[in-house]
């Protein structure tokens, strides 16, 4: 029994066609194909849950080391390592709808003809809901080269929308110059909904002890470090667009959920954090819930107005 049916606090959250039962997500690549989390939470407790990115065929992803702690963060190279989708549908998606749970399917590619042919075998799938990664930025191909150029951008979205008549939410980042030109080209061009952040293009770097040389990471920032680029991000872009916004970067508390409310986002997704804490997302779910009764909100509508209003 999921989290919604116990009460009469009203937690749901429309994205396009969807009905999330509450607004609390989990994020692309923290969170497996669902089941690996299943000893840790009622997955049946989230709103939905995002599947890893997948290409059209298996991909290797980049080379070790591809991930390095950074204070209050992470860096990421994994390079979207994954089986690709025909294995996908044949091992995961099973496995997705046996735990009769609200999933979107992340995808990527390196063309828009890439991009094209996922989302169309997911649809002759049955999938209801994709999310275009048009940001990740440790991939040399695809990716953030077409979510940085609005024109590139435009063709994708809307070719994507004509082959898959299902929700599409389209995934951006901030390593854009003009975060809200890329988010309202998106609407335009058919996205039901945006979610973002990606993960922030960064570096570390080791010196070795004897200070002659050193090594180095490069990949995607993620982690409480990132929450204030999030946090602008999605207030920038809320200005400008009408369509549904899923806020995530950093999330790790009840209080960073809200202030993502607050700036505009409908639902949140819950990424690296769940890396330290592998059922923080369902505590979330309790926890505002919970925030909801105690406060007086029946409904979750009614939770963003207040905390849209600016004193
Ligand atoms: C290890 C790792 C793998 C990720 N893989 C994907 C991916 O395949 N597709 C995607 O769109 N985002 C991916 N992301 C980005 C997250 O979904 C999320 O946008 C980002 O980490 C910011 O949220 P957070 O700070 O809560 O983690 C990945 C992030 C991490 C840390």
């Amino acid at each position: 029994m999921g989290v919604e049916s116990q009460n009469t606090t009203d937690m749901s959250t429309p994205i396009g066609l969807l009905m999330l039962g509450n607004p609390v997500l989990t994020a692309s690549g923290t969170f497996g194909y669902s089941n690996e989390y299943e000893e840790f939470l009622s997955l049946k407790n989230l709103g939905a849950i995002i599947t890893k990115g997948i290409t059209l065929n298996p991909k290797k992803g980049n080379p070790q080391p591809r991930i390095k702690e950074v204070p209050n963060g992470l860096i990421n190279s994994i390079g979207l390592e994954n089986f690709g989708i025909h294995e996908f549908i044949d091992k995961k998606l099973p496995v997705l709808r046996d735990n009769d749970i609200e999933f979107i399917v992340n995808i990527a590619g390196e063309s828009i003809d890439e991009y094209k042919k996922v989302a169309s075998t997911c649809r002759e799938s049955g999938i209801e809901a994709i999310e275009l990664n048009l940001s990740c930025p440790n991939v040399d191909k695809g990716c953030l080269e077409f979510g940085r150029d609005e024109e590139t951008l435009y063709k994708l979205v809307s070719e994507v929308r004509e082959s898959f008549s299902g929700v599409v939410v389209v995934k951006l980042g901030s390593n854009v110059s003009f975060p809200e030109k890329i988010a309202v080209t998106a609407q335009k061009a058919g996205a039901d909904a945006i979610s973002a952040i990606n993960t922030v293009k960064a570096m570390n770097l080791s010196l070795n002890p004897d200070y002659k040389g050193y090594k180095f990471i490069k990949g995607g920032l993620s982690g409480p470090c990132i929450k204030p680029i999030a946090l602008n991000f999605i207030y920038e872009i809320k200005k400008r667009i009408s369509i549904p916004i899923i806020g995530m970067g950093g999330i790790m508390t009840l209080t960073d959920m809200l202030e993502f409310l607050a700036v505009g986002a409908d639902a949140v997704q819950v990424g690296t954090a769940t890396f330290t804490d592998p059922n923080l997302s369902e505590k979330l779910v309790f926890e505002l819930k919970n925030f909801m009764e105690t406060n007086g909100f029946s409904n979750i509508n009614e939770l963003k107005h207040s905390l849209r209003t600016r004193t």
